[in-house]
């Protein structure tokens, strides 16, 4: 170091300079590493953000029996994380076919459901090969994979929206192929489309990354899981339903073979005896002088004799095996002589009937038609006022299946007891067995066919019976 101190200052400048140097590097490298900090923090949060979703959407679809909801939630929240602003979703149906199940627009826009439908109707025979999400333009794609013809649909499904072929064809494209396994040609359970419409993507500023299309194919095989457990779910419902149906017909059935046993021994054993006090009855009454008290009791053990002879006979009608002999009939006629009948026992009774359309050569069995016709009319009689009017229909329904209607003015059927009244024995009749209305019931079931009952508008009840056309199977 000299006296005047120079080379000190020089020296110390060049240390400041140096300093100075490896600051600015500091502060460079600072910078960077903080850039790197953002970059992946902003990756970190869009993961998150994807596994939040895909989390969701295996809490939403849980339970779900409808491949196009599950379809639906996939495309709903594809849409929220990628920036596409068209989706079409198509589920493989049984037989193999592609069919569309799901389209999606951008806000605002409606989607084009039918324009969809119709565009890829019948295009969407065989399955494309490919398991691997494919993403390019839409030309690309249509060049370099079997995706081709799903691509012509969806481009027809979203014509309309599309400002230009030439943008469409540059339009950004996503095919999802959804398979549980992902190797070509296994097991596809749909394929979802996403696009731009027409011009060049902002994809977040940048096309979409190896991991993007990582989460998607990763994505893809969750969606076909959902799908083939909703399908398995689907099944196993239906199987649910029909089991519990077939159990609810057998014990139907057992029930009505064990009361149609019982009806048929006492039936039996009831007509014996009940043949004696008639006899006995005919007899007394000729003994019996024409004036006096006795004539009067003779008359009530007639008539209640009678009547235990009717309930005998619907015990025995109702125990008889119910399978109907049908025959070309004419469901009108069956009609008539059944207002016929009851006539007889009710002359004061205003039956009237009414046909239309063509009806007249049902396949039926006449006997069995007419007894529940018969038990209907009995039943509008008894039930409504004194002249009220009464109106059997008969009308060649729709496919010319038969329908026959019994209206009255009287007081109807409780809600409560709707269901109830076709049950064997239930009667609100003193003097009721409560078989009438079973039988009927039999008859219409034994020809396929079957009864329901109506509120009349004039607050009476109307009882429908409808028969098919064709006769039914033998049981
Ligand atoms: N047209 C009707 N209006 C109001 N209630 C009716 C009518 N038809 C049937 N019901 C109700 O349904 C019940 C059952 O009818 P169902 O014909 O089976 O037996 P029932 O008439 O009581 O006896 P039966 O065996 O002698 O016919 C009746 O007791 C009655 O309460
Ligand atoms: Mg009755």
């Amino acid at each position: 170091m000299n006296d005047d101190g120079h080379d000190d200052g020089d020296s110390r400048v060049r240390e400041l300079l140096r300093l100075n140097a490896a600051l600015d590097d500091q502060v460079r490298h600072l910078v960077r590493t903080e850039q790197k900090l953002f970059l992946s923090q902003r990756e970190l949060g869009r993961q998150i953000a994807r596994l939040d979703a895909l989390n969701q959407f295996a809490i939403d679809v849980a339970g779900l029996a409808s491949p196009e909801r599950i379809l639906e939630r996939a495309a709903d929240m594809l849409f929220a994380l990628f920036p596409f602003d068209q989706a079409l979703a198509f589920v493989v149906r049984e037989g193999g076919a592609l069919v569309p199940a799901v389209v999606r627009a951008v806000p605002g826009r409606e989607p084009p459901e039918e324009r969809a439908r119709e565009a890829c109707a019948t295009v969407l025979g065989a399955l494309p090969e490919e398991r691997e999400p494919r993403f390019g333009t839409a030309d690309e794609l249509r060049r370099t994979t079997s995706f081709a013809p799903l691509l012509e649909c969806v481009d027809a499904a979203f014509a309309r929206d599309d400002p230009s072929p030439e943008a469409t064809a540059r339009a950004w494209t996503m095919v999802l192929p959804l398979s549980r396994r992902g190797t070509p040609g296994s097991d596809l359970e749909g394929v979802l489309v996403f696009r731009t419409r027409g011009g060049p993507l902002s994809f977040h500023e940048e096309l979409p990354t190896a991991k993007d299309v990582a989460f998607l194919g990763l994505f893809a095989r969750q969606i076909a899981a959902a799908v083939t457990s909703s399908r398995l779910l689907r099944d196993l419902q239906l199987s649910y339903e029909r089991l519990a149906d077939a159990q609810r017909e057998r014990v139907e059935r057992e029930r009505l073979a064990a009361l149609g046993e019982l009806a048929a021994v006492v039936a039996h054993e009831v007509r014996n005896p009940l043949g004696a006090i008639s006899n006995a009855v005919s007899v007394l009454a000729r003994l019996v002088p024409a004036e006096g008290d006795a004539r009067g009791m003779i008359a009530i053990v007639r008539e209640e004799a009678g009547r235990l002879n009717q309930i005998v006979s619907d015990l025995i009608d109702f125990a008889r095996p119910h399978t109907p002999a049908p025959k070309q009939e004419s469901v009108a006629t069956i009609a008539e002589t059944a207002i016929e009948s009851v006539r007889v026992r009710f002359p004061e009774a205003h039956v009237s009937l009414t046909t239309d359309g063509d009806a007249s050569a049902a396949w039926v069995d006449g006997r069995m038609i007419r007894q529940a016709l018969i038990n209907l009319i009995v039943n509008a009689v008894l039930a409504s006022p004194d002249g009220a009017p009464i109106v059997v229909r008969v009308s060649g329904g729709e496919d010319h299946a038969v329908r026959i209607e019994v209206e009255d003015h009287g007081p109807g059927v409780p809600a409560a007891l709707a269901q109830r009244v076709f049950e064997p024995f239930f009667t609100t009749r003193a003097s009721g067995t409560g078989l009438g209305l079973s039988i009927v019931r039999r008859a219409a079931e034994a020809h396929g066919g079957s009864v329901s009952l109506h509120d009349a508008p004039s607050g009476g009840a109307v009882f429908v019976i409808e028969l098919p056309s064709e006769p039914a199977p033998q049981r």
